[in-house]
This record gives structure tokens, C-alpha cells and sequence, in this order.
């Protein structure tokens, strides 16, 4: 079966399931990069320090962050606060997996 029938075919079947793919705007996002990045620049470091030592607690997947656009606008707000001077696609890419990671958000 030629690759694009393959996708197609493997679209529909997560579609019919409910079983969605990652929301459009993280399509195609580097992963790796995304989890060096996050090691990287201390993330979860200094949301240890914040948290008394549970890095992941300041994720709250719902209470502010309700959808893909909000979370990954979140981590261009953090890179320009912080001054971590990350590019656009960086910035994409961390915030994929935060989503994969934690927050799950369908679109
Ligand atoms: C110097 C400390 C510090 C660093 C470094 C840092 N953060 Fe944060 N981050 C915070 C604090 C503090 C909050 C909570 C802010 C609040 O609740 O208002 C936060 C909140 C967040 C949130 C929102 C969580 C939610 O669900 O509301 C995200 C997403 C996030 N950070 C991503 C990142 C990423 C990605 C990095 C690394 C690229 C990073 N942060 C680096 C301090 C930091």
C-alpha cells in the first residue's frame, strides 16, 4: 500500500476510535529536541524549587492552560521572560511534549 493510502487509512481509524493525534499545531514538532530543550534550560529545576521539589505540579493541565494554542503560547511567554532566546520551531517543540508529557490537550 503506497505510504500516503497508509496515512490516510491510519487517520480515519484514530478518527472513528476518538483517538485523535496531537493537535495540528504540534505536527511534525521535534520531540527530541523538544525533551533536550527542556533539560536544557532548567525547566524542570527551577519548577522544582517553586513546588517544593515535584517539578511536574506546575503543570495544571485545565486551570489556566485549557488548549494546545494556550500552552504552547505559555512556553514563548516563559522564553521571553526568561530570556532563553529560543526559536520559533524550539519553542513548538518543547511545548509538544509538555502536552505529550502532561497536559494531553486534543486541539
Ligand atoms: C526561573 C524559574 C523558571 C524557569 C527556568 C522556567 N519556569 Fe516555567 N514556571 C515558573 C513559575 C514560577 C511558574 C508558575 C507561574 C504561575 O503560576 O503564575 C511557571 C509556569 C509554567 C507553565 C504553566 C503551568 C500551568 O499549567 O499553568 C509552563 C507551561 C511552564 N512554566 C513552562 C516552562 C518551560 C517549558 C520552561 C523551560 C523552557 C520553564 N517553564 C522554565 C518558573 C520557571
Amino acid at each position: 500500500m503506497p505510504r500516503a493510502a497508509a496515512a490516510l487509512l491510519l487517520g480515519l481509524l484514530l478518527g472513528s476510535t476518538g483517538l485523535r493525534a496531537e493537535p495540528a499545531i504540534f505536527q511534525g514538532a521535534d520531540l527530541a529536541m523538544g525533551r533536550k530543550l527542556i533539560q536544557e534550560n532548567r525547566c524542570d529545576a527551577c519548577h522544582a524549587e517553586k513546588t517544593g521539589g515535584k517539578p511536574h505540579a506546575i503543570y495544571r493541565p485545565g486551570k489556566r492552560l485549557t488548549n494546545a494554542g494556550y500552552l504552547r503560547g505559555m512556553v514563548e511567554q516563559c522564553n521571553t521572560e526568561l530570556g532563553l532566546s529560543l526559536f520559533p520551531e524550539d519553542v513548538t517543540a518543547i511545548a509538544a511534549v509538555l502536552n505529550l508529557e502532561h497536559y494531553r490537550f486534543k486541539d
